[in-house]
């Protein structure tokens, strides 16, 4: 018999749940999120709390923590204020540069500044998409949803527009082979795609 911890969240310690929920749910999809604030300043985070939600309309969400003392982080300010968000899938080649997106910038720096990259203009919305990236869609916000005590914010957004680098496509799909996809796994881990492996269905058709 296996030796289970068991842990019940409503008289467990917070920091031992929050454990338990980033070592088991792996490896999660990194997603960088670009902004601008009503007066115009560019803002760029990563989020591992994401997830696609919707496909008719095709909607993601991201769960955007309250900083330590309650206040909001720039991303949910800014989608707040503007409606909009750029979500950017983050690919090896800059998988450092999202690890330092991530540092504390004050709100009146940009995160592009400082790590380099390149805002690249998008089409419907005002946040830029990060160009060294292959693949970014244009968001709206659709709906944020407090969940529990610390109204810990679920921020739904609505894909109005996106753009997918023909580079990293084979027939039609998006080639793991090519998009070089990494995922957050707990601590300060991270993770490239691996093996990847294929097993059809009885009957051929895709579920
Ligand atoms: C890989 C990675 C994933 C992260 N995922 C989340 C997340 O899902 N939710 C969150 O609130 N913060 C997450 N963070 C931390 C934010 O990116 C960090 O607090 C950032 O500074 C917020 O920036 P902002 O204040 O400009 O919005 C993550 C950090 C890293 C490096």
């Amino acid at each position: 018999m296996p030796d289970y911890l068991e842990l019940d969240p409503t008289t467990a310690e917070r920091r031992q749940v929050y454990r338990m929920l980033v070592g088991s749910v792996v490896p999660r999809p990194i997603g960088w999120a670009s902004t601008v604030s009503n007066q115009g300043r560019t803002n760029l985070a990563p989020f591992s709390f994401f997830t696609v939600v919707c496909v008719v309309p095709p909607m993601i969400s991201l769960t955007i923590a309250r900083n330590p003392n309650g206040s909001e982080k720039h991303t949910l300010k800014n989608v707040r204020q503007t409606g909009e968000f750029c979500f950017n899938v983050v690919t090896e080649p800059v998988w450092k540069e999202m690890v330092d997106s991530a540092n504390g910038f004050p709100e009146e720096d940009s995160e592009f500044d400082e790590t380099g990259l390149t805002p690249l203009p998008s089409v419907k919305i005002k946040p830029p998409r990060v160009k060294e990236v292959p693949i970014h869609f244009e968001c709206r916000l659709h709906q944020v949803i407090e969940l529990g005590p610390n109204r810990h914010p679920l921020v739904i957004g609505e894909v109005v527009l996106m753009h997918v680098d023909q580079a990293c496509m084979t027939d039609g799909y998006i080639d793991m082979r090519k998009l070089h996809p990494i995922g957050r796994l707990n601590g300060f881990f991270y993770s490239t795609i691996g093996e990847i492996f294929e097993r059809k269905f009885d009957d051929g058709q895709p579920r």
